[in-house]
């Protein structure tokens, strides 16, 4: 931060203030992850500087020679991790990238069957604030209300009576594995593409730990910040037929100049998965969420779906008459940091938010076991039982640094 801290001694106050808020906080974001020193390094890089349009060799602008070779690096190494036919790594972000699939594939207007946000869908899946919603028509299906997983019958009948011409299946917060077979089926029946949104599951996928959507999919799409580990951004897979349509679509369809600096981490992160610190990772996300989800059961927490199969779990606490919000800020007065969430039922009562959804990327790349993660139960439940119990908060406000300073962020990842 040598320039930095003689240019804006403010900001550079920030970055450090930031740095130590991670250090000494457990991150239970399920959107997040801590990446590899690399990958904060080549996001700093001064391909920032390069404006780019176009794609390698098909550039806009002079002086690509370098970043060609970047973006051809991220396209290849990117195919072969994933076993795709066709990649574009330029979308900015996860709604960029699924705004540039439905452009390339869709007509204004045209039906989609996707999953409702509360029952663990995204914004971008047509969500009434997205412009996704304003654009297409979107219908929407659900989990069963008993145990939290998809219905694939249900969605079905809804595909035969809808009849869209795209059916996305992905989610922000649902907690099983995704049958992408028996929905491609789905799809075929009606003629619709299958776009399987994996922004969170990415990582999980690319160190096959969990069944890759790829082989039975139109497109796919994913965001490399959360279990990817990769730096901010997003990229889509797709059949080698919807190639040229993709990269039409992302530019200059949607976007302008993309960032090359984002693309190197890409390139970057894609080389690191297959190796086994990055496999042994995702390995251990699995095992730290399937632990922390049983040893919440045990304490009594209604988990969504009863337990998990990837990175994240969601609990409903109105049988502890907690809203998710006021769980949020109790834990974060205590240096534990997760994000509120709807759950299922929320669907029925506006401006209700019953749960909270956590994520256990970043605490397993810090290093923590299953071990760790009891010990992490116990101090929540501590704070949520206990929020006006201000020697109890500062048992468990100790218990959260200590587990930190066991786990340096720097040098683990
Ligand atoms: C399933 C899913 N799709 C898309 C996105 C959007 O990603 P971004 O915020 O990068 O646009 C998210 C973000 O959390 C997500 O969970």
């Amino acid at each position: 931060m040598l320039y930095l801290s003689r240019d804006d001694p403010e900001l550079t106050q920030l970055v450090s203030d930031e740095k130590n808020r991670l250090n000494n906080t457990l991150n239970l974001i399920a959107a997040e992850n801590h990446s590899p020193q690399s990958i904060l390094e080549i996001m700093g890089s001064d391909f920032n500087t390069k404006t780019i349009e176009g794609y390698p060799g098909k550039r806009f602008h002079a002086g690509c020679a370098y970043v060609d070779r970047v973006e051809n690096l991220a396209i290849e190494r990117g195919k072969s991790l994933f076993g795709a036919e066709y990649i574009n790594v330029q979308p900015h972000s996860g709604t960029s990238a699924n705004l540039a699939v439905y452009f390339s594939a869709l007509h204004i207007g045209d039906r989609v069957l996707a999953m409702s946000l509360p029952h663990g869908g995204h914004l971008s899946h047509g969500h009434p604030a997205s412009i996704t919603s304003k654009c297409f028509d979107f219908s929407h299906y659900e989990v069963n209300p008993e145990t939290g997983l998809i219905d694939y019958d249900k969605i079905r009948d809804l595909a035969h009576s809808v009849k869209p011409k795209m059916i996305v299946a992905g989610a922000s917060s649902y907690p099983r594995l995704i049958d992408y077979r028996r929905i491609a089926g789905i799809a075929k029946e009606v003629s619709a593409f299958l776009l399987a949104d994996m922004a969170h599951l990415a990582g999980l996928v690319a160190a096959k730990v969990i069944p890759s959507p790829i082989p039975h999919c139109d497109f796919v799409t994913f965001t490399c910040y959360k279990t990817m580990m990769g730096g901010r951004g997003g990229v889509i897979l797709c059949k080698k037929i919807h190639g040229r349509k993709i990269d039409k679509a992302v530019f200059p369809g949607c976007q302008g100049t993309s960032a090359v600096s984002l693309m190197a981490a890409k390139a970057l992160i894609f080389k690191l998965a297959v190796e086994e610190k990055f496999i042994s990772i995702q390995k251990k996300t699995i095992e730290n969420a399937r632990a922390m989800a049983m040893a919440f059961m045990k304490k009594g927490y209604r988990i969504i779906s009863n337990g998990t199969d990837n990175h994240l779990i969601v609990i409903d606490l109105t049988s502890k008459d907690i809203t998710g919000k006021s769980a949020e800020n109790c834990l974060e007065s205590v240096g534990i940091i997760l994000n509120r969430n709807m759950v299922p039922e929320d669907a029925k009562k506006t401006g209700k938010v019953s749960g909270i959804r956590i994520g256990n990327g970043a605490v397993s790349a810090r290093g923590m076991g299953k071990s760790h993660m009891r010990q992490i139960v116990d101090l929540i439940d501590i704070a949520l039982m206990s929020p006006a119990k201000k020697d109890m908060l500062t048992e468990v406000k100790d218990g959260v640094l200590k587990l930190c300073q066991a786990f340096p962020i720097n040098g683990s990842v």
